[in-house]
């Protein structure tokens, strides 16, 4: 039987992997968020995770909902799975948005051109459309903005940072699944 601990050690690196391969089925997580009464749900990518509080983070429009649900109420649900090793992480986690600040500067820094014209769309996500339109300046639909230009999407840009209040680690195997918790510094077998 493997040790808890090293079962958690192990899938903290696989997310910390999976940051620098999008093959990796970690590399996207879905999010769920609060909407007043209802819980909404989508997929971002994982684009960091940090240790001691333990964070996941990712990258969103300021403009979009996800990001004025996360204002309204910074608590939040992750979900992520292996399906080829059939291990499930939960967390609950606590927002930070970084806007404008020193932190989304050094990460709008490292994001790359191609990411860049995500964040230059004439309209805020979510934006009623009369037609079809990629939200993305239409001179940049087939290549990359010039450095320069791309610089304008900084306006929209936000770096979030999930610190995880609780995990729940699920492993299925042929004979027995484990399951574990760990919060508040201490890790404990659940009931599969
Ligand atoms: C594979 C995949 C990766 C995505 N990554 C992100 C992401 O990193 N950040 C983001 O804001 N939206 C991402 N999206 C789009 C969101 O899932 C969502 O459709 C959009 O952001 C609007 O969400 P909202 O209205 O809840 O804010 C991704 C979608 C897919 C399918």
């Amino acid at each position: 039987m493997q040790n808890i601990k090293d079962i958690y050690n192990f899938e903290i690196n696989c997310l910390k992997e999976a940051v620098k391969h999008a093959s990796n089925p970690y590399h996207t997580f879905v999010l769920s968020t609060i909407n007043e009464n209802f819980p909404e749900t989508r997929t971002v990518v994982l684009r960091d995770v940090s240790i001691s509080p333990l964070k996941i983070h990712f990258n969103a429009d300021y403009r979009s909902n996800k990001v004025k649900e996360l204002i309204e109420n910074k608590n939040s649900a992750v979900l992520f799975y292996d399906k080829d090793r059939k291990v499930q992480i939960r967390m609950k986690c606590t927002a930070t948005i970084n806007f404008q600040n020193d932190i989304s500067l050094k990460k709008w820094n490292a994001t790359a051109l191609q990411s860049r014209k995500c964040y230059m769309g004439p309209y805020a996500p979510s934006t009623k459309l009369k037609d079809w339109h990629p939200n993305v300046p239409e001179e940049f639909i087939d290549s990359n903005p010039p450095l320069e230009q791309s610089q304008k999407g900084y306006d929209n840009f936000s770096h979030i940072e999930l610190t995880v209040l609780e995990l729940d680690i699920l492993k299925l195997r042929y004979n027995g699944h484990i399951r574990f918790k760990v919060e508040d510094e201490k890790i404990y077998y659940i009931s599969p």
